[in-house]
């Protein structure tokens, strides 16, 4: 028995590099494998709750983006305050343009008839769903300003939408600020008294 033992000791020098190395191999994969976590799907980090995260790899994948998604959308209604000067600036000539993509379903002029959505004469300032015998989703009638005031309409148009959640405007919304307010302007020049923009920042 004891010389068996003797035997073993003996190609223990090889064993032994061998089992180190394979050691270092796995703690290396490990390592790497931890990192890898973290970086790109995003491990738990100290703070998060498991379901925000969960959502968070879902959608972006990386926690970090997140973040700024976050921050944008909480961002929002600031921006529409400063878009104001956008409005201020923009030409009722870029307006025009922009309006060709709500024309399939919008008509501007006095007395102009409703379409698939309501006539948009006088919008600017107007109650929201006044609209000469237009059938007005209940979705639309509920946000909350209650009239189009500028904010109110730039957030609609961006994405109509997220403040009208079962409202009937199948349009996916003008992503590009500059649009938004130049369509605005547009449609400040077929209101006949647009109530004066609010003072920006
Ligand atoms: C595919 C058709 C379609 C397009 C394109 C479209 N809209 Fe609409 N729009 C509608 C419908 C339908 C409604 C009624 C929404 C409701 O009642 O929920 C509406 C409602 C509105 C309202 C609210 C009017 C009210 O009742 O108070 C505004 C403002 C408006 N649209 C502006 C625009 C602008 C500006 C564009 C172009 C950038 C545009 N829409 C593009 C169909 C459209």
């Amino acid at each position: 028995m004891s010389e068996k033992k003797h035997g073993e000791a003996a190609i223990s020098p090889f064993w032994d590099k061998a089992i180190t190395a394979i050691w270092i191999a796995f703690l290396a994969v490990l390592i790497v494998n931890l990192i890898g976590n973290v970086v790109f799907h995003g491990a738990l980090l100290p703070g998060e709750e498991a379901g925000e995260h969960e959502k968070a790899e879902v959608k972006f994948g990386y926690p970090i983006e997140v973040v700024e998604e976050a921050g944008a959308a909480a961002a929002g209604p600031a921006q529409r305050v400063s878009a104001v000067p956008m409005i201020a600036a923009a030409t009722v000539a870029a307006g025009t343009e922009v309006f060709r993509k709500c024309a399939a379903c919008h008509t501007s002029e006095a007395g102009g008839a409703n379409k698939t959505g309501p006539n948009l004469h006088n919008i600017v300032g107007d109650a929201i769903g006044d609209r000469n015998g237009f059938k007005t989703t209940d979705s639309l009638k509920a946000i909350a300003s209650g009239k189009w005031d500028y904010a109110t309409l730039e957030d609609y148009l961006e994405d109509p939408k997220r403040l009208a959640p079962k409202g009937s405007m199948s349009f996916a919304g003008l992503k590009k600020p500059e649009d938004r307010a130049a369509v605005i302007k547009y449609l400040m020049s077929v209101t006949e008294n647009p109530p004066p923009l609010p003072a920006g920042e």
